[in-house]
């Protein structure tokens, strides 16, 4: 039986119910605490409701399982973001105090904080853009994430506490829907096309960003997670790559498995905030201290999305 116990914060998200269960596979079932804001429907296993601002709540969590690790994924995202920015950054930068000022408390083993591409901004040179590049991220979800990359490595200094941090680019995964990012299309798109539906899409057709696969986004994220503490040595967060393509692209991968499928370009105000993000990221940090290596490019994507996403419609319709 594993000695872990694993706290989970945002859960019921695209990533989090994906995570959650790629942990429970990993440590068993009663291993994993997962908690969210909103109750996820049909789960197996323990689930507690938690606002994670509610610092007495998510201290009541931890000495009722008795927690040895917290993956801390609850967050306002970028472009639900920037409808309410003070809120956004409230509930980002409280939340992941929290976990912070706790997990020293109860001498949490190891933490794990999700940043984003989206900590780089327009002085940030775009394409391979590199582990130490310049942040001037122009979203209040990029302020909160460069922010709260800092203050893990603040509290690794000046605590010990061993914090663990990614970059994520844009997750794709069939399993779970977007939650309001900007590289939301790069799911949806595939969500039409298996249902041979026309696709608008929020983005230019040469927006060009970085993106992962969910697969490779969970290894990435347990992987870090299971590297020797001696072999970390970026403490703020590390620059994680997958693939990077446009949205044109990822139309003519579709139409090697349904040629007609149509797409319209109707930019909105995610156009701006992908202006403003890496077209590729330099993972070598990555790559070096954890031997870090991504599987899936766009074309293996694109055949697993269709596949698993025809299960699922097939399995709503019968
Ligand atoms: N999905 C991506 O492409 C992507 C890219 C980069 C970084 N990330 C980061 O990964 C993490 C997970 O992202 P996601 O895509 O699963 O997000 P999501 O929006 O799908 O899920 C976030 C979850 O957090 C919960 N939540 C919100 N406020 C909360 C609070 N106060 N207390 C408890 N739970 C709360 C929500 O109910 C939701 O279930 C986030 O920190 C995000 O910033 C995601």
């Amino acid at each position: 039986m594993s000695k872990e116990k694993i706290l989970i914060t945002g859960s019921g998200g695209q990533l989090g119910s994906v995570l959650t269960e790629a942990l429970k596979d990993k440590f068993g079932k009663n291993a994993v605490i997962a908690t969210d804001l909103r109750q996820m429907e049909n789960y197996e296993g323990i689930f507690e409701l938690l606002d994670a601002t509610d610092a007495v709540a998510l201290e009541a969590l931890i000495e009722k399982y008795k927690i040895t690790q917290i993956y801390h994924l609850a967050a306002i995202l970028s472009a639900k973001g920037e409808q309410n920015p003070l809120q956004t950054w409230d509930i980002n930068l409280k939340t992941l105090f929290n976990v912070l000022e706790a997990s020293v408390k109860y001498k949490i083993d190891k933490v794990f904080f999700p940043s984003s591409i989206a900590v780089y901004g327009d002085m940030a040179t775009k394409s391979n853009t590199a582990q130490d590049e310049f942040l001037n991220p122009s979203t209040v979800y990029g302020i909160s994430k460069a922010a709260g990359e800092n203050w893990c490595q603040y509290y690794f200094l000046k605590y010990g506490l061993d914090v663990r941090s990614l970059r994520y680019p844009g997750v794709i995964g069939y399993q779970s829907l977007p939650g309001g990012g900007t590289t939301d299309y790069a799911v949806e798109i595939y969500h039409n096309a298996v249902k041979e539906e026309a696709f608008e899409c929020y983005l230019k057709a040469d927006a060009m960003l970085p993106m992962i696969f969910m697969d490779d986004t969970i290894r990435a994220t347990i992987e870090l997670m299971e590297a020797p503490k001696e072999s970390i040595t970026i403490r703020t967060s590390y620059n994680l790559a997958g693939v990077s393509f446009t949205p044109e692209e990822v139309v003519t991968s579709i139409k090697e498995h349904y040629p007609n499928f149509e797409v319209t370009y109707k930019p909105d105000f995610r156009q701006g905030i992908a202006e403003g993000w890496p077209s590729s990221i330099d993972d070598s940090f990555a790559r070096n201290d954890w031997n870090w290596q991504p599987k899936y490019d766009l074309d293996a994507i694109t055949a697993e999305m269709i596949t698993q996403l025809k299960k699922k419609y097939n399995l709503i319709t019968q």
